[in-house]
């Protein structure tokens, strides 16, 4: 057994509350369970969580930020079980989708390039069908690309309301650029960080959408745990609160943090530890050359690591986490505990003033700005693992330009034209569509890499239609699909016009790594103008989804599907893959053959099968 192979079971041992068996040898397979259920916040099993602390760290306690709430969650747990593997190993997760309300869901696999494994990539609706209640599905794929990537469900929009968790694959040694900079990469320094809403997100969704209310979080949570609800006790005068999270450092070593964002809004999170600064080494799972900084910001669905150097004098500092754009309206934020070996345990004071500070100082990855010395964009990084393949050619094989707003458009879905059009209603009410070159995706009814042949070709519609059929002015919704070769070079410009609000949309690409080859920001609005040159490779046949990680905006139709070869270059469908789709007898022609009630009129129906008094003379007064 290598070193490395003593590593992976370790980490498996240690991390995985989800784990159920193991084994080590040459093809090394580790196994998870993962049960999806309805849950609640501060349930039954937390007792008397949050006045007796101890109670809150009790199995199947979710005491999150300390407000009661409807969760989803994988096997009780928030987040769910972190995995921790090794490059090549072979992960197979069964899901036991046993969500009280009957939703279907999925899992996907978040920076896992699953070259090879299409079918595992988890989208519902575009690589397989949703999970149905009650029903399995096992996921089984190699660990192929190293980094740190997160799992989360890929289904409307469970994964805000608890269905996600860690997914980090550690490389060997002499593949590691950064081995030199720190001496643990440990389990317990993984920091997933999120908006949280008090409330389902479908409620939120619901309300926003139909109605007047608002899209802006109040609080956030790190690794599930935060503080938010104070809880006055009577009896002895005295205030609780749930526990926040901490990380246990030791004094005079050096520590890999890797940093998630499972955020919901539009939502960045600017992270910063009180007197430390952060050595930034990897973005998304790729290494980068290491610049240092006070704080960065990080967006929906994106990962940073970092090397802490635990060189101050032993004690506790604030981890900090601070809500900006959407986030910042309610002045969401959230902390967590860097303590030292040896340090005091102690509890976390509400200082929200100090909580709310900008920390000041360089920055990665700055919010809607120009980059400069003190800020540091992602364009600014240097790559250390640059995949040659699509630098070999200077022009890409294709290139699309992606231009995104919010549109002034009557969206029948929320702004029926003949009731309530947009220019009707106040402006709490007045919903602008988040839309990609002014066309919403709508997903298929069967997933296209499964079931093309039972897509009408008429359900599509591509790059360039919208200016032939008047989306400016006319909702367009579509199965939105660019078709691009196996093999080709292909770049995405994307621009965000920002003529209606001063967003972002952090765009994320399945199954591809891109190399980000230029950004900016431009002025306060563009059409064409603000340029982000995004280098997509498509190495491997198989449907790609590329959309806005922001779950909102995903689920109303900010995304695209990127077909990458023709139907058969796709690869072979796993025997006995679950299918859906519509169904109607009409559809498949074989009305004739089915016993029917009705065939051949009301006098046949009447003597096949009605035999009340009481129907009989509902029937006659209609008929008369
Ligand atoms: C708090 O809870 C723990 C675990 O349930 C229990 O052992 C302990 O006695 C409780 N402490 C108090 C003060 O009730
Ligand atoms: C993982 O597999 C790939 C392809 O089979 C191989 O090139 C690579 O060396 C393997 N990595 C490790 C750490 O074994
Ligand atoms: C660099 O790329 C090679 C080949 O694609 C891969 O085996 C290796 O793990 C990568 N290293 C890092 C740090 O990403
Ligand atoms: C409760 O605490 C408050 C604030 O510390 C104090 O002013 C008040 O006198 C206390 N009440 C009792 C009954 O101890
Ligand atoms: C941490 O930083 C604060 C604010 O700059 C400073 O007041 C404090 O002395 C520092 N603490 C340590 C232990 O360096
Ligand atoms: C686009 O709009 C123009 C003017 O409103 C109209 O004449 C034309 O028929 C429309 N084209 C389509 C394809 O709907
Ligand atoms: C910036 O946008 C404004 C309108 O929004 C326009 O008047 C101005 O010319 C633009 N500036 C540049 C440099 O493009």
């Amino acid at each position: 057994m290598t070193a490395l192979n003593i590593l992976c079971l370790l980490m498996s041992i240690l991390a995985v509350d989800g784990l159920i068996s193991y084994r080590v040898g040459q093809s090394r397979r580790c196994y998870y369970d993962f049960t999806l259920e309805l849950y609640y916040t501060l349930a039954k099993g937390c007792y008397d969580c949050p006045h007796n602390k101890t109670d809150c760290y009790r199995p199947h306690c979710v005491a999150a930020d300390g407000v009661q709430r409807a969760i989803y969650t994988v096997n009780r747990m928030l987040p769910g079980p972190a995995i921790h593997v090794c490059e090549n190993d072979t992960v197979i997760v069964n899901v036991h989708n046993d969500l009280n309300n009957a939703e279907g869901t999925s899992i996907h696999w978040h920076g896992v390039l699953q070259h090879g494994s299409q079918h595992m990539d988890g989208v519902a609706m575009v690589t397989q069908c949703p999970i149905a209640a009650k029903t399995e599905f096992e996921y089984r794929f190699k660990a192929a690309n190293a980094g740190t990537h997160f799992w989360h469900a890929h289904s409307g929009l469970q994964r805000s309301d608890g269905l996600y968790g860690a997914f980090v694959i550690r490389q060997a040694d002499e593949h590691e650029p950064h081995l030199g900079l720190y001496d643990e990469d440990l389990p317990g320094h993984t920091m997933i960080v999120n908006d949280w809403l008090v409330e389902l997100a479908i409620n939120r969704f619901a309300n926003h959408h139909n109605s007047a209310g608002d899209n802006k979080p109040r609080s956030m949570l790190i690794n599930g745990k935060g503080v938010l609800q104070e809880f006055f006790s009577n009896s002895d005068n005295t205030s609780s609160y749930t526990p926040v999270h901490v990380f246990q450092v030791t004094q005079g070593r050096r520590f890999r943090f890797r940093t998630i964002s499972n955020g919901i809004l539009n939502c960045p999170i600017q992270v910063s530890i009180d007197n430390h600064t952060m050595t930034m080494i990897a973005s998304d799972g790729n290494a980068f050359e290491k610049v240092e900084v006070e704080s960065f910001n990080i967006f929906a669905g994106e990962r940073y690591d970092f090397v802490l150097g635990a060189d101050k004098p032993v004690g506790n500092y604030w981890v900090r986490v601070r809500g900006l754009a959407d986030c910042g309206v309610k002045s969401a934020h959230q902390v967590a505990i860097l303590r030292y070996d040896g340090a005091d345990d102690i509890d976390p004071p509400l200082d929200v003033a100090y909580d709310l500070a900008d920390r000041g100082g360089k920055k990665l990855n700055p919010w809607n700005k120009k980059s400069t010395e003190e800020l540091v964009a992602v364009a600014d990084l240097k790559a250390r693992n640059v995949s040659t393949y699509a630098l070999q050619k200077t022009v890409p094989d294709k290139t699309f330009y992606l231009a995104m707003d919010f549109n002034m458009i009557d969206n029948y879905h929320f702004n029926d034209k003949s009731f309530y059009p947009l220019n009707a209603v106040d402006k709490p009410g007045k919903l602008y569509t988040p839309q990609i070159n002014h066309i919403s995706l709508v997903l298929p009814h069967t997933p296209p890499l499964t079931q093309l042949q039972d897509i009408p070709e008429g359900d599509f519609c591509s790059y360039g239609d919208a200016a032939a059929a008047n989306c400016s002015s006319e909702y367009c919704e579509c199965v939105y699909r660019l078709q691009v070769a196996l093999g080709d070079v292909v770049e995405l410009v994307v621009i965000d016009e920002g003529v209606t609000f001063n967003a972002n949309h952090p765009m994320h690409l399945h199954g591809h790594a891109f190399h980000v080859l230029g950004m900016d920001r431009l002025n306060e609005s563009t059409s064409l103008e603000e340029i982000q040159k995004l280098d997509g490779q498509g190495l491997l046949p198989r449907f790609w989804f590329f959309h806005c990680h922001i779950e909102f905006h995903v689920d109303i139709g900010m995304g695209m599907i990127i077909q990458v070869g023709d139907q058969h270059d796709m690869p072979k469908v796993p025997t006995g893959f679950p299918k859906c789709g519509h169904w109607s007898f009409s559809g498949y022609g074989d009305a004739e053959d089915y016993p029917s009630y009705c065939v051949g009129g009301a006098s046949r129906a009447f003597t096949v099968s009605i035999s009340s008094f009481t129907v009989f003379y509902i029937l006659y007064v209609l008929i008369s």
